[in-house]
Formats: structure tokens, sequence, C-alpha cells
């Protein structure tokens, strides 16, 4: 892959994850993505990529990732199969929106700018709509305000500019519904009660769905890297338990596995290891490769699959759209319970792992809905 910026790169590296048809080999480098978009605005030090992936359902919408990629072939891939992840996770969260994605490469603790943002914002303006952004690694409200100055095209703006605030509220208020319809076809009730949950990763999303679990009657143990996490939820709930780090929480007895921090937390050492028999969380990207999607159901662990339970946040930015109402988007994230039963039913039915009948499911949408576009109007 040619240097497309022509600038030099620097940075850290970063894995990334997921299989896209980009991937395989002689398929176009960049698979079924309708667009993908370089920007470079050298003054500023801008270098961006938009990547959207299907605008099948309506306007592509995703985060941006400020990330300082080791190259631009990293970048490229990462934003690629990023975008591929939203258009699955907008169609299952029944939201009239494709999926999209986007990257500015660079180091966010050094190069974001003022002027940066807003001539990134004059790119998504230039797409007319096709793209909408939000917050993502590296990117926060108050720089989506920024970014909103020079573009109609942007949510998860801060409360004081009209947005609507911190998504992780309804990720894990969606993810306590995903976990639900879990409980509920493996125990027989849609409840958490007298069941021990292990959360690990008790941060903007974690600590939240602590608390749900705490109000639902369950058990609760977790774990995180950081102690002050740790501290905060302990000082809420001193009846919580705390073990050491993930090895730890997936060795011990629990009824659900919830990873709520980094993604590929289901792997070959993790999944032989778990004694959970339902996993479901907010962390992206959980399983660490194709294949461990059948690894868990053939220990007959139940994977509530992870872009469906955590797309409380999507559906929080994209109600922003229209202006914010949060009874609206709460209601709509109150889904996430029967589209997981409905994930679980079919992957029943078809006799195939969840994450594979949701991906079904997902492609069923895009292509039935996507198809009325057909009919003239
Ligand atoms: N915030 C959202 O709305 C949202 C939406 C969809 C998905 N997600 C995903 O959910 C996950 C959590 O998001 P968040 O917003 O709560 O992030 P966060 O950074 O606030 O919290 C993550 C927590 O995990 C901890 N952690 C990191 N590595 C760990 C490890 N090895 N073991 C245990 N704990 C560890 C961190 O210390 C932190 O407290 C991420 O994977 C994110 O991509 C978040």
């Amino acid at each position: 892959m040619p240097n497309v910026f022509g600038t030099p790169h620097k940075g850290t590296g970063h894995a990334t994850q997921g299989g896209d048809p980009a991937d395989s080999p002689g398929a176009s480098r960049f698979g079924n993505h309708e667009q993908v978009v370089f920007c470079q605005d050298e003054a500023s030090g801008l270098r961006a990529i938009i990547a959207i992936y299907s605008t099948a359902l309506g306007p592509s919408l995703g985060g941006t990732r400020f990330f300082p990629y080791a190259s631009e072939d990293e970048a490229l891939t990462d934003v690629l199969n990023l975008s591929r992840g939203m258009a699955y996770k907008t169609a299952l969260a029944g939201l009239d929106l494709g999926g999209g994605k986007a990257v500015i490469i660079g180091d966010p603790a050094v190069d974001k700018n003022e002027a940066m943002l807003r001539a990134y914002g004059r790119f998504i303006q230039s797409l007319n709509g096709r793209y909408y952004t939000a917050c993502d690694v590296g990117t926060f409200s108050e720089d989506m305000d920024v970014i909103a100055r020079e573009s109609d095209y942007v949510t998860g703006r801060t409360v004081a500019h009209g947005g609507a605030g911190d998504s992780s509220i309804l990720t894990a208020f969606g993810v306590f519904q995903g976990m639900r319809a879990a409980a509920e076809t493996v125990w027989g009730r849609p409840t958490l009660r007298g069941r021990r949950v292990g959360v690990e990763g008790v941060g903007k999303v974690g600590h939240r769905l602590v608390e749900h679990l705490i109000q639902d009657g369950a058990d609760v143990v977790i774990c995180d890297v950081n102690e002050a996490a740790v501290e905060r939820v302990r000082a809420a709930h001193p009846e919580v338990e705390v073990v050491a780090d993930t090895d730890a929480i997936v060795r011990t007895d629990l009824d659900v596995y919830a990873p709520c921090a980094l993604g590929g937390s289901l792997n070959d050492e993790t999944v032989p290891a778990l004694k959970a028999k339902v996993v479901c969380g907010a962390a992206n990207n959980q399983l660490a490769h194709a294949g461990v999607e059948k690894s868990l159901a053939d220990r007959d662990v139940l994977y509530a699959p992870d872009y469906v339970v955590n797309s409380g946040g999507v559906i929080q930015v994209a109600d922003e759209i229209g202006g914010f109402n949060f009874d609206r988007a709460k209601a709509r994230a109150t889904g996430i319970y029967e589209t997981t039963r409905k994930i679980f039913a079919l992957a029943d039915d078809e006799g195939v792992p969840p994450a594979v009948a949701a991906d079904r499911l997902a492609e069923r949408r895009m292509t039935e809905i996507g198809r009325l576009r057909t009919i003239l109007l």
C-alpha cells in the first residue's frame, strides 16, 4: 500500500482485530466498502481516513478514532474493520442508519488542535450527510463541539451544545437488557437475581452495569487494573467482591462473565478456563479471533454478541441527530432485550453460534430494508 498522504509516520503500534473481506487474498483492499476518503490539511497536521461501509439503511454513523497509528496501512485496516462493524451494529439496533467510521492519524495528547478538528469537520461536511461522526478512542464530546462548528453531521456533543452527553449510560442499560435475555434463555427467567456476575473493567460502562445488577439482586464480582475504579464501586457497594485480574475473574465460580474493559477477552486461554454459563458485556471485539464463537458454543457457554448488547451508546448518539430525547432513546435501548432473544432463537433454529446468527440477522435487515430504496419516490 503506497503512502497516500505522502508524509512520514511516527507513533506506536496498534493491534486490530476482526475479519474483513478486504483481508482475504485477492480481494479488493476496500472489501465491500462503499466509499473511503483520505483527508489531509498539512498546515494543521490533519491526516484522516473516513470509511463508509454501507448506507443501505441511511446515512452512515460511527465515531472518530484519534490514534498514533504506526503506519497509514494500519490506520486503513482499522477504519475498514471498524466501519464494517458499525454497519452491523446500527442494523441490529433498528436504526435508519448505515455504518461508517473515521480515524485521525496522530497522538491526541500532542497533535490535537482546533484548526485540525475544524479542518476535519469541513471534510465531513463535504460528504453532504453520507457520514455522521461521534466520539471514539481519543476523541471526546468537547472535540465534537469543535468539529460541529464546521459540520452539520456531528453527534455525541456536550449537553451544553445540544448533545446527548455520556453514552455509557444507555450502553450499560443495554448490556443489562441483553443479559436479562441470556438469563431467560439459560435459566428460564429474565432476571439476574441470585446469579453471580463477574464484571471485568468497572470504568464508565462497567460501574453503571454493576448498579443495574445490584438493583436486580445479583451478587457481583469485579476486577480492574485501576485501583480508583475499584474503590469507587466498593465505596458505593461494600458487598461487591474484588478479584485480582482477568485471569482470576474467568476462573471464579460465576454464572455470567461480563467483559467491560478491552477487546480480545475471549481467547484460547480464557475460554477453556471459563466457569460462567453466559458471556455478556460491553467491550467491543470480545472474540480474539474467528472460531472463538464456536469454542464457546462447544463448551455450552451462551455468548451474547458484543455489538448487539453494547449498542445502547450508538442508540443514544443516533437519537441526537433529530434532537435528543432521553426517554425515547432509552425505550429503543430496551429493545436490546428482544433483539438478543431473537438472535438466540435464530442461533438455535439454524444450528449456529449466536455471533453468526447476529451477523445473518444484520445482513438480512440491510438487504430487506435497503431494497426499499429501489421503489422510486
Ligand atoms: N462508553 C460507551 O458508550 C461504549 C459503547 C460501546 C462499547 N463500549 C466498550 O466498552 C468497553 C468499556 O468502555 P468504557 O467507556 O467503560 O471505558 P473506560 O475506559 O471508562 O473503562 C474501561 C475500564 O477497564 C479497565 N481495564 C483496562 N484494562 C483492564 C484489564 N486488563 N483488566 C481489568 N480492567 C481493565 C480500565 O481501568 C477502566 O476502568 C470498551 O471496550 C468500549 O469500547 C463502550
